[in-house]
């Protein structure tokens, strides 16, 4: 058995909101490596199927939907009985990240997500635009908490794998790069040392390349969505538009692409739908493939994160930065199904847990393109057997979450007046110390490929020849 480390105390009650794939897996982490008083957790789900396992470990089960109307009163007193600091660890869809993490500010209690999530309806309602709908939206309502209310208790946002531990990745992607490329002075300290890091290396821009080969025992039947997380999660940012960090070397824009006059400018999005939004990128075990550009929040935030700005305040670099996501076959199946019928989402939906799984990895990392190596990517490859083995209740996509969650959580208690934070501003050494014991192999790989390898082919294409990395030939048209 593996002797694993306490990381700290919390001395208040926690409570979890949302026990799926997510909660679950979260759950046996926190009594690994917190020491806490179990009577004084909590998890409050409206959907109480797994209401015996919680009970099974100790902890109280509140079968409740947290809403708009009744976030304040059902929160609070779970927050702050008892005295102590209480922990509010979101893991639920439809909550809204910065209601939530706003009335934790106020209670003192410290927060953590995954997702700057909105109240139920936003990701469905016809009566917004697609720029309303966006994840630069969300996120620009959180960076506005913080703006408002600067400093104070920790909150820390959409700290999963991605966003989240890809943000760490980077930026240890970025050292492994200025070594190998022999960079004189790859110690950067600030964001702008990050940012002029990235620039000096040429590094035009990142994929988060994620290939989950994950495959279920069972066939997928017809008319069910199978994915290896959250369906409701991922049809929810899959039919958001397709967003992306948008880096200062693009000399095209899709015809159908829109800019944000407001927010921090580093991004765009595209008029349709991310999860039928198809780029060609790069995983280690899948080499060349096809991946879906969904919006995440990480895809804005690294590429605002690694801007550079002159004195006027212009951006004189910045990375593009995108999803390029390959789930698992069941998943591909599930939006070709779903895309057919216009968008109706399939009405039974399945989650895969670590049983039904016969075998695969789920390889995310990033791709760090366009420099003088060509491309580099880091990441994990995590395997539904070493899940299985060191940690109950998930798959392999899990534990890359659970794990980042845990190492959010970590850092919080030991900066516990922080403010609102996202995980590209947390320290990433101390992120991957706590977290890598659950990522299985951890590598570095280059390769010569890029968008433009073996095209033309039969039919003429619009490509930029002059830059293989240009937005233009990764997008899939
Ligand atoms: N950053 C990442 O890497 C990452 C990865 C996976 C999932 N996520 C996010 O984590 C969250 C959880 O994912 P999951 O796979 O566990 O999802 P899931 O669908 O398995 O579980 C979501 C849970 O939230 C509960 N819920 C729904 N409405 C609620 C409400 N109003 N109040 C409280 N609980 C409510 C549901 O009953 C369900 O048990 C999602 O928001 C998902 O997008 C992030």
């Amino acid at each position: 058995m593996t002797d694993w480390p306490v990381h700290g105390r919390i001395d208040g009650p926690i409570v979890m909101i949302g026990f799926g794939s997510i909660g679950k897996g979260t759950l046996p982490l926190i009594e690994r490596h917190f020491t806490f008083d179990k009577t004084r957790m909590v998890i409050v789900d409206p959907n109480d199927s797994d209401r015996a396992l919680a009970e099974k470990h100790g902890v109280r089960f509140v079968k409740a939907a947290v809403t708009q109307d009744n976030y304040r009163e059902l929160l609070t007193p779970l927050l702050s009985a008892g005295g102590g600091q209480g922990f509010c660890v979101n893991l639920s869809v439809d909550t809204s990240s910065v209601a939530i993490m706003e009335l934790c500010r106020e209670i003192g209690a410290l927060y953590i997500d995954t997702v700057a999530e909105p109240w139920a309806g936003f990701y469905f309602d016809k009566s917004m635009g697609p720029e309303e709908r966006s994840n630069y939206a969300l996120r620009e309502r959180v960076l506005d908490a913080r703006r408002r209310n600067p400093g104070g208790p920790t909150a820390v946002s959409c700290c999963g794998a991605n966003p989240g531990m890809v943000s760490w990745f980077v930026k240890r992607a970025l050292l492994n790069l200025a070594v190998d490329l022999g960079d004189a002075h790859p110690d950067p300290r600030s964001k702008e040392d990050w940012g002029k890091l990235a620039q000096r290396l040429g590094v035009k821009g990142i994929h988060i390349a994620e290939r989950d080969t994950q495959r279920s025992k069972k066939p997928k039947p017809m008319q069910v969505f199978v994915n290896t997380w959250s369906v409701e999660g991922f049809v929810s940012e899959g039919m958001q538009p397709a967003e992306l960090g948008w880096g200062t070397h693009e000399k095209w824009l899709p015809a159908n692409a829109g800019t944000h006059s407001k927010g921090c400018g580093a991004a765009i999005y595209i008029n349709q739908p991310g999860a039928n939004t198809r780029v060609r990128s790069w995983t280690p075990t899948a080499q060349a493939q096809y991946g879906y550009l969904v919006t995440h929040n990480e895809a804005i935030s690294i590429s605002d994160w690694f801007t550079v700005r002159d004195e006027s305040g212009d951006a004189v670099y910045r990375p593009t930065c995108h999803y390029a996501y390959h789930p698992c076959n069941d998943a591909v199946l599930s939006l070709h199904e779903m895309f057919g019928q216009e968008g109706a989402v399939q009405e039974a939906q399945h989650i895969l847990d670590e049983n039904e799984i016969e075998d695969g990895i789920d390889e995310l990392g990033v791709l760090l393109y366009g420099h003088e190596k060509n491309a580099y990517w880091f990441g994990s490859q995590l395997s539904i057997e070493e899940t299985r083995r060191i940690a109950p209740y998930q798959n392999a996509t899990g534990l890359q979450v659970t794990s980042a969650v845990l190492s959010g959580m970590v850092w919080a208690i030991e900066n516990p007046s922080a403010g609102i934070v996202e995980a590209d501003d947390i320290d990433f050494r101390r992120c991957l110390e706590v977290q890598t014991p659950y990522l299985g192999p951890v590598v570095g790989v280059y390769t010569d490929w890029n968008p433009l390898v073996g095209r033309p082919g039969f039919f003429p294409e619009d490509i930029d020849e002059s830059d293989p990395w240009q937005f233009r030939n990764v997008l899939v048209r």
